[in-house]
């Protein structure tokens, strides 16, 4: 039997991950902290860790798992940029899930941007109040629009596919262009300048870092929709609430927020807010903001810890190994 110590444990993760762990002889140590340098020593004693997207994993957290002699970090999710992936190396192999379900994060996307520009938000609040005016409501349609695609990999691909659905154009940007993808590729400049709707869909990485900025917002079709479900340090925070004040973005669906780790996947109602730039776009009557959550499906969170496990079975098991993550 090995243990792997869980962080940032929350009550939808368990379920599946001991229904899997128990057919594979893996014990899960529910841990509710965040894993980082103050919190590392709640994995002494076990074999490998298992961390989430807000998890800090730097250099002196893989020191300290190594000290422990841990040597598997097992990431329950597909982006990786939280782990120092330069000083993992002959200390820690680490493994992620690159594919659970796409089409979760993709039809996210799209409810968000449904919700959005059809005021379905607004709707639910205001029937509920017996408020059956459709003044401010007036919405448009996706048919015939131009939808950009920033990261034409899993989950871009499925949106494009629910995208075409709509009867939309699609423009594409990707570093590396897939060569089986029937679509249109155009430069990042024309993707920004053409798109009724940009979204993002590429990982974070130092190239990706704040691709929209203040000088990409203005290369922006005036009223444009700006969807992010992949890292919010994708977007310039304050470059985004500078366009949406000058009335140069039209609506904004955020699923991921730049300084999202202390905040995102906690309840803070009752709290006067500490982000005053998160306050302010929440205070915008067209954004709307989720809570990480675009993963969140029972289809994805059982292939989460179907993969998670079956990679570190593998390790264990001395068996070859899928979905490790190496510095390229
Ligand atoms: P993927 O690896 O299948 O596709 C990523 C695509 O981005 C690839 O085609 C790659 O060539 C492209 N790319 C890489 N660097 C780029 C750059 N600098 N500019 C433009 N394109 C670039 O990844 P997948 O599964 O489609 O996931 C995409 C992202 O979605 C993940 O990196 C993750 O950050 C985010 N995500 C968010 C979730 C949520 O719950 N909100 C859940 C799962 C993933």
């Amino acid at each position: 039997m090995k243990t792997i110590a869980f962080f940032d444990t929350k009550p939808y993760d368990k379920e599946q991950f001991i229904k899997f762990g128990d057919a594979a002889n893996i014990k899960f140590k529910f841990l509710e902290a965040k894993l980082c340098a103050d919190s590392v020593e709640l994995a002494k004693g076990c074999d490998g860790v298992c961390a989430f997207v807000n998890d800090t994993v730097d250099a002196s957290v893989i020191d300290s798992l190594f000290s422990m002699n841990i040597r598997v970090l097992a990431m329950r999710c597909a982006g990786y940029n939280n782990v120092d992936l330069a000083h993992a190396g002959g200390k820690l192999q680490v493994f992620h899930v690159p594919a659970y379900s796409p089409h979760a994060v993709a039809e996210h996307a799209m409810a968000m941007l449904l919700t959005s520009i059809r005021r379905i938000h607004k709707a639910y609040i205001r029937t509920r109040d017996f408020n059956f005016s459709l003044n401010g409501m007036t919405g448009f349609e996706l048919h015939g629009k131009t939808v950009g695609v920033i990261g034409t990999g899993r989950i871009g691909k499925a949106f494009i596919d629910i995208c075409r659905g709509f009867g939309m154009k699609i423009l594409a940007y990707d570093k590396y262009p897939s060569s089986d993808l029937d679509v249109e590729y155009v430069s990042l400049e024309r993707l920004f300048r053409e798109s009724d709707i940009v979204s993002f869909h590429c990982p974070l990485t130092p190239e990706s870092y704040h691709m929209l900025n203040s000088q990409t917002v203005d290369m922006l079709k005036t009223g444009a929709v700006i969807i992010n479900t992949s890292r919010g340090a994708l977007i310039d925070a304050e470059a985004l609430l500078d366009g949406i004040r000058s009335r140069k973005i039209g609506a904004t669906c955020l699923d991921v927020y730049e300084e999202e780790s202390e905040i995102f996947f906690e309840d803070f109602s009752g709290h006067i807010p500490s982000d005053e730039t998160l306050a302010t776009l929440l205070f915008m009557p067209n954004v709307i903001v989720t809570s990480h959550q675009a993963f969140l499906t029972k289809e994805a969170l059982a292939s989460i810890a179907k993969t998670t496990v079956d990679n570190l079975s593998r390790f264990f098991d001395n068996q070859p190994l899928q979905n490790e993550v190496t510095l390229k």
